[in-house]
Order: C-alpha cells, then sequence, then structure tokens
C-alpha cells in the first residue's frame, strides 16, 4: 500500500465518520452527523459511556476469548448489531444491501429502516431476511401490510421505534437545506454540494436508484419525498400512537418483537406489560428530545425494572469495541450501532462495514483481555417469562 493510502486507511470508527465527511455531501453527512436542538443528549450518549471505567483485572488466562451470543434464539458472532438507519441507501449504491451482506459475513444482525432505500424483499433475496423496524404511520392498514410484508419475507424480529412521535428538530438539516428548502432553491443548494462530491454523485446519485423509500411505494405512489424525507416524516408518524397500539403491533406479530426508544424503567414496565420480547435503551441517538439523559445513565434502573425478564439491548454513542463492553456491564445483551455503520458504509460501502466490525471485533477482545474476561458479562439475551 503506498504510504500516502496507508495514512488514509481508518484505523478506528471515529477515522470512518472523517472519511464519510470526505465522501458525502453535505447535506447527508449533516443528516447522519447531527442531533436536535444543542445536540447535548448527542454529546452525553458519548461523553457519559466514556466515562464508565473498565475495570482492569491481571493474571487471568485470557488465551481462549469467546464473543458470541444468542439475541432472540439468533445466533451472534457479537453481542451486536447493526440498528435501523433511515435512508443509509443515500450512503452508498443500495446501501442497506451493501451493510446486510457485512453484517450476515461478521455473523451480526442487520435491522431494515421503515424508511430504508432497499425494501423489504431486496433485502430479503440478496442477503437474507433482516430485522425490521416498524415506525407507526397515520394509516394503520398500511402498517398492518408492513408487518404481513416483513412476515411473509421471513424477518426473524420486529423492532417497533416509539420515540418519534414527532420529528425532533435538528439545525444542521435546516442549515444544510435536507428540510425546509423546497423546490427550485432547495434543488440548488443541495445539487451544489453534491457537485462538490462526484465520486458520491455517480456511485450513488446516479449508480444507486432508485432513490426513493423503498418500504413505502404503497402509500407514497411513484411519487419520491426524498427532497423533502423530514416533513413527509411530521405529516404521515402517527402522534396518537399508544400503548394500545404496542398491543396492537403484538397480535400481529408472533415473533419476538422489541420496542425501541425506551429511557423511564415505568415505561420499560409497560412495554413488558405489553408482551414485548426485547427493549432498545435509546434516545434515537440524541436526535429526538435533546436534553433527555444518555441511553448508558438511563440502563441501570431498567435493568433493575425488567432486567431478566425481557433482552435488554442498549444504544448511542458505541464509537470503539471498548464501548460495547461498557454497555454490557451495565446490564445490555448487547448493543446496536447507529452512526458508526453508516459512516463506514459512506466511506467504503460493503467493505467499509466489514473492516469497522473487524475493528470493533478486535477492540472488544482487548477489553475483555484486559479486564479478565473470556465471556461476555451478562449477555446471552432472556427468553421472554410469561407475565
Ligand atoms: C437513526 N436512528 C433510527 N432509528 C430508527 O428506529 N429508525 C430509523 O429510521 C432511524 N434512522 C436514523 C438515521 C440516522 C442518520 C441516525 C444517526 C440514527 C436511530 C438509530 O437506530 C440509533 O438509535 C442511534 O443511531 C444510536 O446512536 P449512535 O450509535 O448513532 O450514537
Amino acid at each position: 500500500v503506498p504510504p500516502v493510502l496507508a495514512r488514509m486507511t481508518p484505523a478506528s470508527i471515529p477515522d470512518y465518520r472523517r472519511a464519510a465527511q470526505a465522501r458525502l455531501p453535505r447535506f447527508l453527512f449533516d443528516y447522519i452527523d447531527g442531533g436536535s436542538y444543542a445536540e447535548t443528549t448527542l454529546a452525553r450518549n458519548v461523553a457519559d459511556l466514556a466515562d464508565v471505567a473498565l475495570d482492569q483485572r491481571v493474571l487471568v488466562d485470557v488465551s481462549a476469548i469467546d464473543t458470541a451470543t444468542t439475541l432472540f434464539g439468533q445466533a451472534c458472532a457479537l453481542p451486536v448489531a447493526l440498528g435501523p438507519i433511515g435512508i443509509a441507501g443515500m450512503s452508498a449504491r443500495r446501501g442497506e444491501v451493501q451493510a446486510a451482506r457485512a453484517a450476515a459475513a461478521a455473523g451480526v444482525p442487520f435491522t431494515l429502516s421503515t424508511v430504508s432505500v432497499c425494501p423489504i424483499a431486496e433485502v430479503a433475496a440478496a442477503v437474507n431476511p433482516p430485522w425490521f423496524q416498524l415506525y407507526m404511520l397515520r394509516d394503520r392498514g398500511f402498517v398492518a401490510a408492513m408487518i404481513a410484508a416483513a412476515r411473509d419475507a421471513g424477518c426473524p424480529v420486529l423492532v417497533f421505534t416509539v420515540d418519534l412521535p414527532t420529528p425532533g428538530a435538528r439545525y444542521r438539516d435546516v442549515r444544510s437545506g435536507l428540510t425546509g428548502a423546497p423546490g427550485l432553491a432547495g434543488r440548488l443548494r443541495r445539487g451544489s454540494q453534491v457537485a462538490l462530491r462526484p465520486g458520491w454523485a455517480i456511485d450513488v446519485g446516479i449508480g444507486g436508484r432508485p432513490l426513493t423509500l423503498g418500504n413505502l411505494g404503497g402509500v407514497l405512489g411513484a411519487k419520491t419525498p426524498l427532497s423533502d424525507f423530514l416533513g413527509w416524516i411530521g405529516g404521515n408518524f402517527d402522534p396518537a400512537a399508544s400503548w394500545a397500539d404496542l398491543e396492537w403491533v403484538r397480535r400481529q406479530w408472533p415473533g419476538p418483537l422489541v420496542v425501541k426508544g425506551i429511557l423511564h424503567p415505568d415505561d420499560a414496565r409497560a412495554a413488558y406489560a405489553a408482551g414485548v420480547d426485547g427493549i432498545v435503551v435509546s434516545n434515537h441517538g440524541g436526535r429526538q428530545l435533546d436534553g433527555a439523559i444518555s441511553a448508558v445513565r438511563a440502563l441501570p434502573a431498567i435493568r433493575d425494572a425488567v432486567g431478566g425478564d425481557v433482552t435488554l439491548l442498549a444504544d448511542g454513542g458505541v464509537r470503539s469495541g471498548l464501548d460495547v463492553l461498557r454497555y454490557l456491564m451495565l446490564g445490555a445483551d448487547g448493543v446496536l450501532l447507529g452512526r458508526a455503520w453508516v459512516w463506514a458504509l459512506a466511506a467504503a460501502g460493503e467493505a467499509g462495514v466489514a473492516h469497522m466490525l473487524a475493528l470493533l471485533t478486535a477492540e472488544l477482545r482487548a477489553a475483555m483481555a484486559f479486564t479478565g474476561r473470556t465471556r461476555l458479562p451478562g449477555g446471552g439475551g432472556v427468553p421472554r417469562t410469561t407475565p
């Protein structure tokens, strides 16, 4: 490898962030990177996680480390899944398929967002059926049809995201022209950012078509809302969604059901009472309620409330394998990656996600060795017990 390229080889997840910034048009990089309002909660997720001290232990035989676990009956090479990311297919050509391939090769689950570019059937046919993430839209008939599509495609897990009653305001998206810039003026603004990123324009802008919300053809018809993606979310996500809707989803989905976006122990108890198999402790990566508690600070009380009853996942701020161990030490059975995998996807496609997961694995193994562990703490998930 020529020295100049070797210098550019990403050695860490934050390196992939910088590589993504160099590759993506500004409105897309800021969409991925940003959080809501002052980005306080986004910063807390990262800082509070880094603040969890790792317990160095010595002279333990760590020659045989095992990072494997089981999540919802599925064998996983790591206590990690790729979490749902809307319009990830804008980051690389048919991006959700590329990321799903890398995840499958690494032995970790991939979660497909409701608002993905690639539809469920495309990912299922190209790789294997992904975990499917559901948002509650106003049109319940369409939601029921999406759940049925996920079931028919063989998706093993349904992840129902509940922390988006209304879209969090993200200043960066306004400044970049992703939101609030309709019509010709907006197209020109975004177009000028695309012109500065010809590599992206050829790979994704042209080669990645159709750039539509693949799962939503039924409600959108041929018209793509990608030019005002976030406005469409505000108009079509259902702010009336309630616990009764979670019970409704439970009745439609016989398989493992995970509710994503829980921060309060009372909500965790209510989710358990509604019959979920898993909970993702999450503030949506600091993209919704700014000022909310970090996911890692919220985790212990939720573990005390429902740990042992449901499988506990957590996300927010994972930027290394050390961070994975930190969440597990505090009681998570597994973690979801968010920005980490989209940055790698944007930077280098499937190979980038594969390399990022290899880095994460090496870091997790090292963290386990330094802390005297040959097995994951806790972990393994729990089969749901009847309430
Ligand atoms: C998200 N997240 C998200 N969650 C979800 O349930 N459905 C979705 O469509 C999206 N879309 C989305 C887009 C982008 C660009 C980001 C960064 C995040 C939230 C995501 O699943 C996860 O909760 C956070 O990303 C975790 O925080 P970190 O790891 O990104 O810090």
